[in-house]
């Protein structure tokens, strides 16, 4: 797979909103939205567990895919509250959004717990989008690259090249989330490729020896959220290494939602002018 080939992904990432009802009514707007359009990007819409199965209903048999938001690693057990990968893949949920930063931030979530959930992922042939982001003090402090490949190495940990392929990460700024402060395209383009860069520099390393592993970085969709919506969104998706979006506030209604996949099916399609980093 060349990085031409690399999926192009809009997906929204909808948090602690929506009732049932409230849920379906949005997923079945974007899957008429989407029906007017041909060779969409792939599409994903992440809604609270309490309304994933409204939501695979509404869009069967569409281009949208569903995502969860979080899960827990273990199969099952006494962990009161929690989600386990097979009650995922019972419902059919095709991804699961790993290590955003509101979870690192406000319920514990570490590297370590990342690393974990992201191989039960796998097993559970789960796609996980797994999130990283500096906080705006790390920024300030000149820590960012330190950080983002800390937390991509972590997340990899014990993970075999062999098994990389459907991983998606997301470069999540602190700072840019539900701020209005978006990242600047040149600097998020930076930070995607050097997420690419820390995965092959993991995989030569971790090899130790052996024939130079395949250039992998390059085969993997890396995303940028953080106050996406479509005043800003073709200048951030025309970015070489940004192959899509993961929005909070822009995917919560139609209207807001759509121009954002309308931009990726341009990338997808090459109609985009692309900047190098
Ligand atoms: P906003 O698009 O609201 O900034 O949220 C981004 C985000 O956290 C997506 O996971």
């Amino acid at each position: 797979m060349s990085k031409q080939t690399r999926k192009t992904i809009i997906a929204g990432n909808w948090k602690m909103n929506k009732t049932r009802k409230a849920a379906q009514e949005l997923a079945e707007a974007i899957v008429a939205a989407c029906a007017k359009h041909n060779d969409l990007p792939e599409i994903v819409v992440c809604p609270p567990f309490t309304a994933l199965p409204e939501v695979l209903a509404a869009v069967k048999g569409s281009a949208v895919s569903t995502g969860a938001q979080n899960m827990d690693y273990h199969p099952s057990g006494a962990f009161t509250g929690e989600i386990a990968p097979p009650m995922l893949t019972d419902l059919a949920v095709k991804y699961v959004i790993i290590g955003h930063s509101e979870r690192r931030q406000f319920f514990g979530e570490t590297n370590a717990s990342v690393n974990l959930k992201l191989k039960a992922a796998l097993e559970h042939k789960l796609v996980p989008i797994v999130c990283v982001g500096e906080t705006l003090d790390e920024r300030e402090s000149d820590l960012t690259d330190n950080v983002i490949c800390h937390q991509v190495a972590a997340a990899l940990a014990d993970v075999a090249i062999e098994s990389v392929d459907p991983i998606v990460f997301a470069y999540e700024p602190v700072w840019a989330i539900g701020t209005g402060k978006t990242c600047e395209a040149t600097e998020a383009n930076r930070v995607c490729h050097l997420i690419r860069s820390t995965i092959d520099g993991y995989y030569q390393s971790s090899q130790k020896g052996a024939p130079a592993a395949e250039m992998v970085g390059n085969l993997i969709p890396v995303l940028y959220g953080g106050s996406v919506k479509a005043s800003n969104v073709d200048e951030i998706l025309s970015k070489e290494d940004v192959d899509g979006a993961l929005v909070g506030g822009a995917s919560l209604t139609v209207e807001d939602f759509l121009p954002l996949i309308l931009s990726a099916q341009k990338r997808k399609q090459g109609s985009l002018s692309k900047g190098a980093v």
